[in-house]
């Protein structure tokens, strides 16, 4: 693994090497105030993002890298004079060890790679893929539960956009005994892809119709926004998933309820006091995860840890 594209690249093995880095890093952070001291990071923002942006620019200063950084690239790069990705990025990594790309095409990130002599990450492509968001929705699972084997999840909301469900159903896939519930408004169900995905992988895949239907012994909640900014014209309000206070009852002390958030009403702000609601904690760990991340891609000592797998 060169370059981080999609969740299909992770094996339980990785995944396990990085939460314990990650877990090294909540808990000892100075001990790796200078590991990448000579690296420069560029972190190329097609699209909009505040915890994805900022907590790797955080992870990057906090490693002790230099970093370099367009927050709206499809306006203030030379994309608007017409520059396309491949040019971008041929450009860029003249300047940088490594690119942290989130881009409004499903492929752009795998299109970079055909050019980039640097590690590229994908910081989210379009209704496609979000690899580094499932990497801290996985480490959560696991700092919360102490496993992921054996999980029940419901995932809500948009599940056709969400490219951050997308992402988090195939790292799921990695472990035994996985279950999956699925529960979103007429037009915005799964695509098949990712049920084949699932079902190939002998995890069953149940397409719901109601709150109500979801076990209430249920291990895990995703919730998501609808993501109104693809769509159109279609109408976003109406048949709306709310997760409040009194759908909370309804599940075990042990259900968690997670969102990769930024949410919007899809999740009553009166839940938040509810210590099943992890959502923010949920954020704050995808700094320590990409600072786990970037550690594995740019030093000696990280390929190493990935080859031995
Ligand atoms: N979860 C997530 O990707 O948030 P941002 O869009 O704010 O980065």
């Amino acid at each position: 693994m060169k370059h981080l594209i999609s969740s299909e690249q992770f094996t339980a093995e990785l995944l396990h090497e990085l939460f314990v880095l990650a877990d090294q890093m909540k808990s000892h952070p100075r001990d790796f105030d200078d590991i990448l001291k000579h690296k420069v990071v560029a972190t190329l923002f097609y699209e909009p993002s505040t915890r994805t942006r900022l907590s790797f620019e955080s992870a990057v200063q906090r490693l002790g890298a230099k970093l370099i950084s367009t927050e709206n690239a499809r306006e203030m790069s030379s994309a608007i004079k017409g520059e396309n990705i491949m040019d971008s990025i041929r450009v860029v990594q003249g300047y940088c060890d490594a690119i942290i790309l989130r881009h409004y095409e499903n492929d752009a990130a795998l299109k970079a790679t055909e050019v980039a002599r640097v590690p590229v990450i994908n910081a989210g492509g379009g209704t496609g893929e979000h690899p580094t968001q499932a990497l801290l929705d996985l480490y959560t699972i696991h700092s919360f539960k102490g496993k992921i084997a054996g999980s029940k999840v419901a995932v809500l909301g948009d599940l056709k956009n969400g490219r951050t469900i997308h992402s988090l159903l195939k790292g799921l896939a990695l472990y035994s005994d996985i279950e999956v519930f699925g529960l979103s408004r007429k037009g915005l169900e799964l695509p098949d892809e990712y049920i084949h995905y699932l079902n190939e992988r002998g995890i069953t895949y149940h397409a719901l119709s109601s709150l109500e239907d979801i076990p209430a012994s249920v291990d895990m909640l995703y919730h998501t926004r609808t993501q109104t900014e693809r769509m159109n014209g279609e109408q976003a309000g109406s048949g709306e998933i709310i997760i409040d206070q009194a759908a909370m009852n309804r599940f075990s002390d042990q259900s968690l309820l997670m969102h990769p958030l930024p949410r919007n009403q899809e999740i009553t702000p009166e839940v938040d006091s509810d210590p099943r609601a992890i959502y923010f904690k949920q954020s704050e760990n995808g700094l320590f995860i990409r600072m786990a991340l970037l550690y594995s891609l740019l030093t000696d000592e990280g390929k190493k840890m990935r080859e031995e797998e």
